[in-house]
């Protein structure tokens, strides 16, 4: 699922990171500070590595109750997926515990490396089309939309002829201002609904796919409910799709850009493919750098954070982004280096209970993408300048709305 952005500004607004790929603003790293949240709720920003894994970390920051009918403030302009009570990632921590332990083992680094084999067949099957249609292309659809959303289904069990359907609702689910509140919540009945539907049909007839090991999933005698099971598979085909269609996205533009000397360095040695995913999830963020403040957390009690007295039930947020840039723990943070091997993880999927549940899955979807993508189209480049390239706006996640390229057509035995 996506990070937790919020529309906020900082009430310090320093600005020394500037991004290459979007011209984006991140605060720079420091001391927590005092922001306002979109709907004018006021919050802590938090930025430093070590700060933002002991709020993600720390049991007396929660995510319960920021939401919901029993919020103290407004955070958020209008309700989306990261907002709904059910959600996996605002349930209380016993109904935490209890679902991440009935679905998790669907996604262990051993668990998704059984898939490797066919997402790597679903790549080369989107490059074959791209290469028998020729050039140009626009990669969205072609490639960076498609991937993500067939191999999400898959690992579901969703019927291929949906996933248009899914898609226009994945975009809704992700709305901060992009859609109306109105079409935000009929999008979320519909897409539930659907889901409902699914989960019945595949309870009267089981298939080979997650969806059916979670509806008999059972631990120590727990179970999911029907509702939990509906929220659950909704957050992780919105969370499967629209975060990784937007790295992909994003991080094609990061290789392609500045005169392509990523891209050529990742042709020249395609085995770099895996560090480079971790160093461009780690320098290119999914957000625009201004809707997103960081992942929302509030304390239980009172805490002292970076010199700072937080009393109970202040709200944080931890800047993910900023993290992945503190030169504490990277150094050279603002330099892109697809060589860099860190010690330290990348913030990117979080930290603590509520760590990315996908990220095993959106590391080998990225992974294999570049590699096949470097060995079969070495000569792909952008076909606009990255300044004119549209990008999505007014949604959790900031990505190219559309992704034009082209390549060389290959001589005689020649690759692309
Ligand atoms: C590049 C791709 C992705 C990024 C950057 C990303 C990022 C994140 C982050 C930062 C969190 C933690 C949110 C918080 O603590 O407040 C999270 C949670 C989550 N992600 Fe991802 N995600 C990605 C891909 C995926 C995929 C592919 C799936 C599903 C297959 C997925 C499913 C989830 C779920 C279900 C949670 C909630 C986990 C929980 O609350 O226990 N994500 N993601």
């Amino acid at each position: 699922m996506a990070r937790d952005c919020s529309r906020a500004s900082s009430d310090a607004a320093d600005t020394s990171h500037r991004l290459p790929l979007h011209r984006i603003a991140v605060p720079a790293v420091g001391p927590p500070r005092p922001l306002t949240l979109p709907a004018g709720a006021r919050a802590w920003q938090v930025t430093r590595y070590q700060e933002v894994r002991r709020v993600l970390t720390d049991p007396r920051f929660t995510r319960v109750g920021i939401f919901g009918a029993g919020a103290a403030e407004d955070v958020i302009e209008a309700p989306n997926v990261m907002t709904e009570e059910r959600s996996i990632l605002n349930v209380g921590t016993a109904d935490h515990h209890r679902i991440r332990r009935l679905v998790q083992r669907a996604f262990t680094p051993r668990h998704i490396a059984t898939w490797r084999p066919w997402v790597a067949s679903v790549i080369d099957d989107l490059v074959d089309a791209l290469i028998s249609a020729g050039p140009p292309a626009d990669l969205v659809p072609a490639f960076t939309a498609a991937l993500p959303m067939r191999v999400i289904c898959r690992l579901i069990g969703v019927p291929a002829a949906d996933q248009p359907r899914l898609q226009a609702w994945g975009s809704r689910a992700m709305s901060l201002s992009a859609f109306s509140a109105e079409e935000v919540r009929s999008a979320m009945t519909e897409f539930a609904d659907y889901v409902g539907d699914l989960v019945a049909a595949r309870r009267a007839q089981p298939g080979d796919d997650l969806l059916t090991s979670l509806i008999t999933a059972r631990d120590h005698g727990d179970a999911l409910t029907d509702g939990e099971l509906v929220s659950l598979v909704r957050d992780l085909i919105v969370g499967g799709h629209e975060t990784t269609m937007t790295a992909l996205g994003n991080s094609l533009i990061a290789l392609l850009d500045d005169d392509r000397r990523h891209w050529q360095q990742l042709v020249a040695r395609p085995d770099l493919a895996a560090t480079a995913v971790e160093e461009l999830l780690r320098r290119v963020p999914l957000g625009d750098g201004i809707t997103e403040a960081g992942l929302l957390r509030r304390t239980t009690e009172d805490v002292e954070l970076g010199g700072v007295h937080l009393p109970a039930g202040s709200m944080v947020a931890a800047g993910t982004v900023c993290a992945n840039l503190d030169p504490a723990v990277y150094p050279e943070p603002d330099e892109l280096d697809i060589t860099r091997r860190p010690t330290t993880p990348i913030m990117t999927f979080g930290a603590g209970p509520h760590n990315c549940l996908g990220a095993w899955l959106a590391r080998l979807e990225l992974e294999l993408s570049l590699r096949h993508l470097a060995r079969r189209l070495p000569s792909l480049r952008l076909e606009l300048a990255v300044d004119r390239l549209p990008f999505t706006t007014g949604l959790m996640t900031r990505g190219p709305a559309t992704l034009p390229v082209t390549w060389s057509r290959p001589g005689n035995g020649a690759t692309a």
